[in-house]
């Protein structure tokens, strides 16, 4: 405990430096409220099928994931499927030839106007749409270039991990960017695995709603649908020499997602719904920067190994960094010390760290030093990032379809 003190100081010590204006913004943040509304069935919806343009994006790092734009996915898709739908992002992965691909598309989206000269320009232009109540909803990586040029966001078809609420046309959005990066299978009832959040330890909104529309779609598509928890999907991609036997962690854009597993089973499974977005949010509200601002600092090289603490927004990142990783160890901490599943392992077990968020260099030292501070009942015997922190969870999901496939 004394430990944990020194630790939550050193946040303290680091909040001050944010000369007194962190701490009282950060408690006046709250998220919008939530509205339930079921997604409605567009009749006249129709989806683009062509790829968007590449001149938006640019490849992030940490993934050798193909962007959907402007590379052609098969139009047939040979073979098992494992796919990452995630607050942020989905990606895809299936194999092409001998070699196992991944693509990776924008899981957001930007409504226009619908008018018949518009929806030429964008059909000539390759950028996906598909129309709904007189409106264009542009999606994927094309959205993020409207909003730019309107100055404004895009919005999310997955809030906090979870199909949200709020945004009624959010199932079709999931369908337009799933259909640019997995194709109908070339073997009707071919398998695919698709990643499921954990229900979250810090909220009681269920994920069984979010996951049986997301199984449907994937059933009209041709495929046999099956899930995954996403921890598990990272300990099946990155623990195949320790038996499949450890603790996954997805530090995404909406949720932590974490599993424990034991040769490929998973034990305890939960989420909290914080995450890279969260980071950005009470960062920015914290010194008067727009989310949108502190992710592109955060995403354009944030290292935890600098000495270097002048810059107010880098300060106000590490702060909401150690926030995260804090409240998730404390997580884990009281789910696993409450919990009569926990095995009695012969030996210490390791922990992966993956997901977007994980990707600033120091990431991995910065959560292990937290973890001096926070107990697990469990002895740990390493700590690792995933090869692709990006790519992995899609890729554990399909050695699951795989299996399964068999
Ligand atoms: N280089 C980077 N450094 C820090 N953060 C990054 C970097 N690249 C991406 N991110 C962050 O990673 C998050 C997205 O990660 P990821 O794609 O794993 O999430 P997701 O799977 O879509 O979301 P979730 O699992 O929460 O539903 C975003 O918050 C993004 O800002
Ligand atoms: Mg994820």
């Amino acid at each position: 405990m004394a430990d944990l003190d020194n630790y939550e100081s050193e946040i303290e010590r680091l909040k001050s430096l944010i000369s007194g204006e962190g701490t009282s913004s950060v408690t006046s943040f709250s998220p919008e409220p939530k509205k339930s509304q079921e997604p409605p069935t567009p009749s006249k919806a129709s989806v683009s099928t062509h790829a968007t343009d590449t001149s938006q994006s640019k490849q992030s790092e940490g993934s050798n994931a193909e962007q959907a734009e402007g590379k052609k996915i098969p139009n047939v898709t040979t073979g098992p499927v494992g796919l990452d739908i995630g607050t942020s992002h989905v990606v895809s992965a299936f194999k092409k030839g001998e070699s196992l691909k991944t693509f990776k598309q924008l899981n957001a989206f930007f409504t226009i106007p619908a008018s018949n000269f518009t929806k030429d320009i964008l059909a000539q232009n390759n950028i996906m749409f598909f129309e709904f109540d007189k409106k264009f909803y542009i999606s994927g990586y094309a959205a993020d270039g409207f909003a730019n040029m309107f100055n404004t966001n895009t919005r999310r078809s997955i809030d906090k991990g979870i199909l949200s609420p709020r945004e009624s046309e959010g199932i079709q959005v999931i369908k337009a960017v799933v259909s640019s990066i997995v194709s109908k299978p070339t073997k009707f009832g071919e398998t695919i695995c698709f990643s499921v959040p954990g229900q979250p330890v810090d909220s009681n909104i269920s994920i069984v709603y979010h996951e049986s529309v997301i199984k449907r779609f994937l059933s009209t598509l041709g495929y046999v649908p099956i899930s995954i928890n996403e921890g598990l999907a990272v300990v099946m991609s990155e623990l195949k020499n320790e038996n499949y036997t450890g603790i996954g962690i997805s530090f995404g854009g909406g949720m932590c997602n974490v599993c424990l597993a034991y040769y490929s089973v998973p034990v305890i499974t939960f989420s909290i719904q914080k995450g890279g977005d969260y980071i950005d949010a009470m960062a920015g509200a914290s010194i008067g920067e727009s989310a949108t601002k502190m992710k592109g600092i955060k995403e354009a090289g944030l290292d935890f190994t600098s000495k270097d603490v002048s810059d107010r927004a880098i300060i106000a990142l590490q702060i909401f960094y150690d926030d995260l990783i804090i409240t998730l160890l404390k997580a884990m901490r009281d789910v696993f010390s409450s919990s009569e599943r926990i095995p009695k392992l012969e030996r210490p077990i390791p922990i992966i760290l993956s997901g977007g968020t994980s990707l600033p260099n120091g990431f991995r030292d910065r959560f292990q030093k937290a973890m001096k501070s926070v107990k697990l009942p469990l002895e740990i015997s390493y700590i690792n990032v995933a090869e692709e922190p990006l790519t992995s969870i899609a890729k554990g999901a399909y050695l699951m379809a795989q299996t399964e496939s068999v």
